[in-house]
Parts: C-alpha cells; sequence; structure tokens
C-alpha cells in the first residue's frame, strides 16, 4: 500500500543540486544558434543610439566594423543586416543600388567577418520607400502583391551579389518565396540560402524597430501581414513556404506565438527559426531598468522558451551579450 505522506515517485530528485539540473537540462542555447540583427545607417560617423532599444544602436560603418569582431569573437551564429537610407522613394530604389547602405554593408560583413558569421540581409522594401511599406503601391495606394515581387527579385540579385549568404524575405508577399528563388537560381546563385519570415503576424511588438529603422510607414501591415487571432493560417504560410523551396522557416514575433512556433517545428523539414523582435527587447529591458525584474535571468527564460518551443535559432539583440556573458559554463 502508498503512503501518501511518502511519495516513491520524487522529481524533485532531479533537481537538488546545481550540478543535477544541469545534466538534465532539456534545452541549451548555444552561441551557433544565436543571430545578431544590425542596422547600418547610410552617412553616420558615429553609432546613433535608438532611445527605444536602449543598448542597440544604429551603427556607422566603423562602429559596424567593430561590432562585426565583436559578433565573430562571441561566437554567435550569424548577423542579419537592415539598412537604414538616408533617401526613400516610391519603388525602394536603395535597395536595389549595390552603392545602397545595405549592400555596401553586406560587402563590409563578408569581407570583415564572413568566415566566422554567416551574413544575411533583410529582403524587404519598407526601410527604403517613402510611404514605407513592405511593397510597391498600386494606384489605389494598396500594395501591389505582383509588382512586389519583381522588386524583390531584383533586391535577391542585388543582396547576393553584395555577398549575402541567406536572404530574408520579410514582407509577406504570396510567392515571395518561389519568385527568389527563381531569380537567385537564374543568375547563378544557386547556393544562396532563403530564410523566409513565413509566420510573420502584424504585431505591436515590432514598435521600436519603426524608429531604429527611421520607418517612413503611416497606418499599418494588416493587408499583408498575419492577424495575431490565426494559427492555422501561420501554418498554412510556413507549408507555402516550404513548397515554394524555403531553406528556413521562421515564425516571428517570437514570445506571444510560440504555439506557432512549435506546430511549425513539428511538421518543417528544414530548420525553424523564430525572432525575438524589438518589442520583446524594449519591454524586458524596461522592465528591468525599473528594477521590477531580473534582467539576465528573464532574457535567458525567454531565450530558452523559445528554443524549448522549437526554434532551432533565435535572432535576438541579445545575441553577442548572451554569448560572452550570460550562459552558463
Ligand atoms: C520589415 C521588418 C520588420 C521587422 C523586421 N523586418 C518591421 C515590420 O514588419 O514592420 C521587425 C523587427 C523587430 O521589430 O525587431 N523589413
Amino acid at each position: 500500500m502508498t503512503d501518501v505522506l511518502h511519495p516513491t515517485i520524487r522529481p524533485r530528485r532531479l533537481r537538488g543540486t546545481p550540478a543535477l539540473r544541469r545534466m538534465v537540462a532539456e534545452t541549451r542555447i548555444h552561441p551557433a544558434e544565436l543571430v545578431l540583427p544590425m542596422f547600418i545607417r547610410e552617412g553616420a560617423s558615429e553609432p546613433v543610439p535608438i532611445a527605444s532599444m536602449p543598448g542597440v544602436v544604429q551603427h556607422s560603418l566603423d562602429s559596424f566594423k567593430a561590432a562585426l569582431h565583436e559578433a565573430a569573437e562571441a561566437g554567435i551564429g550569424g548577423v542579419n543586416l537592415f539598412g537604414v537610407p538616408l533617401e526613400h522613394d516610391a519603388i525602394g530604389s536603395g535597395a536595389t543600388d549595390p552603392e545602397g547602405i545595405l549592400n555596401v554593408a553586406t560587402r563590409i560583413a563578408r569581407e570583415e567577418v564572413g568566415d566566422a558569421l554567416v551574413v544575411q540581409t533583410d529582403l524587404c522594401l519598407d526601410e527604403f520607400t517613402d510611404h514605407g511599406h513592405c511593397g510597391v503601391l498600386a494606384v489605389d495606394g494598396s500594395v501591389d502583391n505582383d509588382k512586389t515581387l519583381v522588386r524583390y527579385q531584383e533586391m535577391a540579385v542585388a543582396q547576393a551579389t553584395a555577398g549575402a549568404e541567406l536572404v530574408a524575405p520579410s514582407g509577406m508577399m504570396d510567392g515571395q518565396v518561389a519568385a527568389i528563388r527563381s531569380a537567385l537560381d537564374a543568375n547563378g546563385f544557386e547556393n544562396v540560402g532563403i530564410l523566409a519570415y513565413s509566420a510573420k503576424y502584424a504585431s505591436a511588438f515590432y514598435g521600436p524597430f519603426r524608429e531604429a529603422v527611421d520607418s517612413q510607414l503611416k497606418g499599418d501591415r494588416r493587408t499583408y501581414q498575419q492577424d495575431p487571432a490565426n494559427r492555422r493560417e501561420g501554418l498554412r504560410e510556413a507549408t507555402l513556404d516550404l513548397a515554394e523551396g524555403a531553406d528556413i522557416v521562421m515564425v516571428k514575433p517570437a514570445l506571444s506565438y510560440l504555439d506557432v512556433l512549435s506546430e511549425v517545428a513539428a511538421v518543417s523539414d528544414v530548420p525553424v527559426w523564430a525572432y525575438q523582435v524589438s518589442g520583446e527587447y524594449a519591454m524586458l529591458e524596461a522592465a528591468a531598468a525599473n528594477g521590477w525584474i531580473d534582467r539576465e535571468r528573464a532574457i535567458l527564460e525567454t531565450l530558452t522558451g523559445i528554443r524549448r518551443a522549437g526554434a532551432d535559432a533565435v535572432l535576438t539583440y541579445w545575441a553577442v551579450e548572451v554569448a560572452k556573458e550570460l550562459l552558463p559554463r
């Protein structure tokens, strides 16, 4: 007869010491699984702080180079680059100009740290358009899906030419992965991979990013990014991207979409990544700055949760700090 006051099954046994806990941990974070998003501002002579993302800057080319080397030394997996151009126009010309800031930064990254880090580029027009949308507009002001695909093809080729190893379409246009794949292949870039933002939701958590890239957007992106209410649709988007040839699929944001992440991970036959976005960063930094939360524990807990839900790698603004200072040895 079992004595209810003396259980024989005791899960606490495995929690008794740091060494035991360390040994039975089901999820670990390795620096190689962390990717640092970086902003490079055209014409900046000094790094420009981003007020809503304390600790994150818009880089000058010099500070960018230094940060690339720091990231390489920290042993993270890669960098994901965003350009902040001085000029914007209706079709986002700066995105396809070989001398556009993002393409310049990509060349520099490959030269400086190309052997140590995977160089990825944001493939989207919003940083370059004067209306701030991720695509080109039709006469009625709506975002024209199919005309945008042509611009994405040109952008993919420009980025691959500059040295991108993974292009990362983040605009949520229908058919973007297939269009980009065909343009890359037609131009001899069959070895350049596509990191597809597959299930990307229209999220309030991108707020600080808009400051980070000096976004020109008025209005919102709800006609192309997904409704936060929709789980099944997230799976559908990921499945479509897999069929179109995505090399990696991504869910974004991370913390509010762990269910989607876990379900995509269950069906995907390619790596599944997650993007811990600007608002997730800002929220935790703000709470920590107020002394309301243990900053370092909270950072690790969020990343562990994202990994546990199924992410093979995570884009996070804390990538270098985590790799250098926060991981248990
Ligand atoms: C679009 C893009 C955005 C982010 C990454 N790529 C902004 C948006 O979709 O509105 C957000 C990243 C973040 O918030 O950290 N180019």
